[in-house]
């Protein structure tokens, strides 16, 4: 049995996995309500949330699995990327638990975790494939030959795909996170009565770049507010949302031509979008490439993709030690 704890960002998590990584049970405390009335996640407050709660959501999720802790065998926790304050909590937890009970722990880059969630729920899949990590921090295309040693093909050259959502809903005065909001209200609205360019839309570079079409967006409701005109907000929605899904599923859909494989991955918060997961299933139909977006809850942050990580770490034999520290910019894949 190994526990998996995620404390990147703003979702306290913690999940017991079997060592062949099926996942027994699972809890995320999200900490949407401390942060949504200042637009957006705050790094002490976060850190401070994580300390009153972790300890809670281990608990709860050994209970669910029906185990006591001395029935574990290994923590795998995430040691980076994300916000230091945060990673630090679940680390010294990590840390502290494992040498209570003399088991191995194992640091794991938040960004692996989410290309683990790959092999989490009904339609898992093994390498080789192309996988997009698109969430509120990292927009990432990477090539997944094997387990563990992804290779990095493009990323966001400023803001990430996820960011951009939060962005747009600040500036349509929509609340924090701007994902879910989007989206629903895109859902209402009509993408053709308010286009917005594809943000950086070349194949030849599969980096991306979402700062411009926020720039696009201010500019568009700043001139409507000039000219005395209003805009429809689902409309607006709907035309912001589809220039992003476009952009991050032809390059991705490229990315897997160029690399040759049959297989395309898509994770990370963002991947929970309705419209993102229809255009990837039927654009990758007509290319012949099959398209995996695990189940929402494991695309948003999660404790499993942490467990299972770890118990891929187990599996292969990884040595073990306390010696680590939390890195806020833990890069994998160059
Ligand atoms: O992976 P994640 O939970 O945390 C990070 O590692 O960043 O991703 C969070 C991001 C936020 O920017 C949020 O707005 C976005 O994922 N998100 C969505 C949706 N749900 C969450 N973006 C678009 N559509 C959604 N349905
Ligand atoms: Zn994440």
């Amino acid at each position: 049995m190994i526990l998996g704890i995620e404390t990147s960002c703003d979702e306290t998590a913690a999940a017991v996995a079997r060592a062949d990584g099926a996942v027994l049970a699972e809890v995320v405390r999200s900490q949407v309500e401390t942060h949504a009335r200042y637009g957006g996640v705050v790094p002490e407050l976060a850190g401070r949330r994580h300390i009153e709660t972790i300890d809670q959501v281990v608990r709860e999720a050994l209970t669910r699995a029906g185990i006591g802790p001395r029935e574990l065998s290994a923590v795998a926790v995430t040691g980076g990327p994300g916000l230091i304050g945060a990673l630090l909590v679940g680390v010294a937890y990590g840390k502290a638990l494992a040498y209570a009970l003399q088991i191995p722990l194992f640091p794991v880059n938040h960004l692996e975790g989410h290309l683990c969630a790959a092999g989490l729920g009904a339609g898992a899949v093994a390498p080789p494939f192309v996988a997009l990590i698109a969430s509120g921090g990292h927009t990432n295309l990477y090539h997944v030959k094997t387990w563990g040693e992804p290779e990095l093909l493009g990323r966001t050259l400023d803001d990430a795909a996820g960011e951009a959502f939060d962005k747009a809903a600040k500036m349509l005065g929509l609340g924090y996170p701007g994902g879910p909001v989007i989206d629903r209200l895109a859902g209402e609205g009509d993408p053709e009565r308010a286009p917005f360019p594809r943000p950086y839309p070349t194949c030849e570079d599969l980096n991306f770049s979402f700062s411009g079409i926020k720039t696009a967006l201010l500019y568009y409701l700043r001139d409507r507010a000039a000219e005395g005109r209003s805009w429809h907000v689902p409309d607006v929605a709907a035309g912001f949302q589809q220039a992003i899904v476009d952009v991050l599923v032809e390059k991705s859909l490229a990315a897997a031509k160029r690399c040759d494989v049959r297989h395309v991955v898509v994770t990370g918060g963002v991947a929970a979008n309705s419209q993102l997961r229809a255009r990837f299933e039927a654009r990758g139909r007509d290319e012949g490439i099959t398209v995996h977006i695990p189940p929402v809850r494991y695309c948003t942050d999660n404790g499993a993709m942490i467990a299972a990580a770890g118990a891929r770490l187990l599996r292969g034999g990884r040595v073990a030690s306390l010696d680590f520290e939390p890195r806020a910019d833990w890069v994998i894949g160059g």
